[in-house]
């Protein structure tokens, strides 16, 4: 499918979704939070596809929701008209493994969505903020909610409370981002860890995704009787036998989803 504010490629098994809005520094607007829906639904329908990246420009990754767009809506609109919930559940439910590659501003709802992508792998470029504070509103596609979780209250209270930008190195050692690497290395490092996972069973991927989301829903004592019943039913798996079948007989595993 041809989108308008995405470039989509899917190449060695890797989905890549570019978002492309450069004159808007690839603000989210409900077009291109439908189609990058869309884009993963796709992704997650085709069996050619194991691991996607999102990415955006080297100026941005996105800078938050599109500010022109929400500025003549008042309360009633917004609330009646909520697409920020469907289309950012259509970005939750792909069970493939997402990675974030993040370089330049990701702020606001760019953030949220760097956020919602099962990691992060920052550019030394990149800056993220919830600066929502200096519109007069409150992050509204989970900024309050999965910051505070990732950070910590203390931290995610003051970037939310005074809107300022969180360095790459500083998203780092807050655990916001798995790792940083020089911007020019942004894409070739994050397509080589996609890579990496599209070797793996997707079988297991999705359940190692499924588990560690679900540590950010429930208690530690469901979280880890969720995990077991994952880890078990795992021994039912081709793979599984592949997989260890591969070790004993020192060689790589061919996993095959099954
Ligand atoms: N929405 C719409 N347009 C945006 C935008 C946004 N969030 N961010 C940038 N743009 C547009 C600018 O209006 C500008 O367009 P024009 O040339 O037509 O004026 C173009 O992108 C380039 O931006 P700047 O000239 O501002 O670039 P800069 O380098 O000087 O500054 C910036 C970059 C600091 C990111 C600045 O653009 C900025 O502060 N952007 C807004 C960030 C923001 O407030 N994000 C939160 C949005 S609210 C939200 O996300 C709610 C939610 O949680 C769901």
């Amino acid at each position: 499918m041809a989108f308008e504010t995405l470039i989509v490629d899917v190449e060695d098994h890797v989905g890549l979704i570019r978002l492309n809005r450069p004159e808007a520094l690839n603000a989210l607007n409900f077009q291109l939070l439908e189609e990058l829906g869309e884009a993963l639904a796709e992704m997650e329908a085709s069996p050619r596809v194991r691991a996607v990246i999102v990415t955006g420009s080297e100026k941005a990754f996105a800078a938050g929701a599109d500010v022109k767009d929400m500025a003549p809506k008042g309360f009633v609109e917004m609330f009646t008209e909520d697409r920020f919930t469907p289309e950012t559940e259509a970005i939750l439910s792909c069970r493939k493994p997402i990675i974030a590659a993040v370089a330049g501003y990701c702020l606001g709802g760019g953030c949220e969505l760097a956020m919602m992508c099962d990691f992060i792998i920052a550019a030394d470029t990149a800056k993220f903020g919830q600066p929502e504070i200096n519109l007069g509103i409150i992050p509204g596609m989970g900024g309050t909610q999965r910051l505070t979780r990732v950070v910590g209250k203390s931290k995610a209270m003051e970037m939310c409370l005074t809107g300022r930008f969180m360095d790459a190195a500083e998203a780092e050692r807050a655990g916001l981002v798995s790792r940083v690497v020089p911007a020019r290395d942004l894409m070739r490092d994050a397509r080589e860890t996609a890579g990496k996972i599209a070797e793996k069973s997707p079988l297991t991927a999705r359940a190692v995704k499924e588990a560690v989301n679900r540590s950010y829903e429930t208690t530690l004592r469901e979280g880890l009787l969720f995990e077991r019943r994952l880890f078990h039913a795992l021994f039912a798996s081709e793979d599984k036998a592949e997989g260890m079948a591969a070790f004993a007989e020192k060689r790589s595993p061919q996993f095959r989803g099954r």
